[in-house]
């Protein structure tokens, strides 16, 4: 049996600040609207993917966090057929770097995990295309933009190929060449920036993106407005926030921007509940911290799910996560409330307790990532961290 060819890559999760919801064209994933978002660091989370090739391979495989999965799946062939397209076109261009036309006609094994759970209900989807996509590209070496790519495995997916500050620019043509993800300020930019997703527990799966953007599209009219009359001059706006570090103008346009997203699910017909009573709460919470100083200095966003995704400055990190774990007292305040960045403890004063003055909600928060920006994907060099043993199937 020849040896595969095996590489491993890494790709980060990303949360929009100007949201993504609704299709223009559902299978090449064309969104009706730009959007922005925060590429996160992978220290904390990230998907990781192996993807081997040899000639001995009869088949394209796939195994996701320890599962065989069906390789069949239209997004997933989409990525494939994709990335051999451009690999056969750099080829055909003469370009040496590009491997020759057996490797191209070779079968793939694919393996991915996450280093979070899936049960934490953080969207899995974006990390996990642009892990697919970038490794796959590796493998077949073809290099430059990719993230057209990524868009369709999962329209979010295109922004984790970059790191830092993304938009994906919705583009007008047709056949979506235009509709790519372009970084807007690299992960250096704020450094004083934090994120803190807090893991709330939820009783039920929510609705998936797919679907519940599509019955979006059909019935909201609200949806309608957003995309053509609202976030076209947002996404002005949130750019020149991000450019200038201006805290509170971009705190106030990402918290405006997740409650209409959520005002477009409500207005949706039949109804899409997102938040639940505990992301109701931590609303209250930024609002009424952020009013008890007179400065925007907590920010919050929601995506398809209850989970709350913070933005904050790193001064006042301590202070807000003490004020979460008084107003959510979790099982035990041991460490493995707070996970990721280390949190410093702060006494925090009962004026401010007394001032946001809601009924605590007991164990409402299961635990909090400490999170900042951080890089794009990347190769993982270290041949002991493939997934995919040297004969090219799952290590475990
Ligand atoms: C609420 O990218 O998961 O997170 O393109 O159908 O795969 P598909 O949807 P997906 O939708 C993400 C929606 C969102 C907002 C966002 O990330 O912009």
């Amino acid at each position: 049996m020849e040896k595969p060819h095996i590489v491993t890559c890494t790709a980060p999760v990303n949360i929009a600040v100007v949201k993504y919801w609704g299709k223009r064209n559902e299978e090449l994933i064309l969104p009706i609207n730009s959007s922005l978002s925060v590429t996160l660091h992978q220290d904390q989370l990230k998907t990781t993917t192996t993807v081997a090739t040899s000639k001995s391979f009869k088949e394209d495989r796939i195994w996701l966090n320890g599962k065989e999965e069906d390789v069949t799946h239209p997004r997933l062939q989409s990525c494939l057929r994709e990335i051999r397209r451009l690999a056969r076109k750099r080829h055909n261009n003469g370009d040496t770097t590009s491997t020759d036309l057996t490797g191209l006609s070779q079968k793939v094994h694919i393996c991915s995990v996450n280093n979070f759970p899936t049960a934490a209900g953080l969207a899995s989807s974006a990390a996990g295309f642009a892990c697919l996509v970038y490794s796959l590209a590796q493998a077949f070496g073809v290099e430059g933009e990719l993230s057209g790519i990524a868009r369709q495995g999962s329209g979010s997916a295109c922004r984790s190929m970059y790191g830092g500050f993304v938009q994906w620019i919705m583009g007008n043509q047709e056949d979506g060449k235009d509709s790519l993800a372009q970084q807007v300020e690299p992960e250096s930019h704020w450094p004083e920036l934090r994120i803190l997703v807090l893991v709330v527990s939820a009783e039920r799966k929510p609705v998936g993106s797919t679907s519940g953007m599509q019955t979006s599209v059909q019935t909201s009219c609200l949806l309608k407005h957003r995309a053509e009359s609202v976030v076209p001059h947002r996404m002005e706006e949130m750019i020149k926030a991000v450019r200038g570090k201006d805290f509170a103008a971009f705190a106030e346009l990402t918290m405006k921007d997740s409650n209409q997203f959520h005002a477009t699910c409500l207005d949706t017909y039949p109804p899409i509940f997102y938040l639940n009573r505990v992301s109701q709460q931590v609303i209250h919470l930024v609002h009424r911290y952020n009013r008890h100083y007179g400065e925007t200095r907590v920010a919050y966003s929601f995506d398809a799910g209850p989970n709350a995704v913070i933005f904050t400055l790193q001064q006042h990190v301590p202070e807000f996560v003490h004020m979460v774990q008084h107003f959510f007292p979790p099982e035990t305040n041991g460490e493995d409330f707070i996970k990721g960045l280390p949190v410093k403890h702060t006494p925090v004063s009962e004026q401010l307790k007394q001032s946001v003055g809601l009924e605590p909600m007991p164990k409402g928060i299961n635990y909090i990532i400490s999170t900042k920006a951080g890089p794009g994907p990347r190769v993982v060099k270290d041949p002991s961290l493939h997934l995919l043993s040297p004969d090219g199937f799952p290590k475990l």
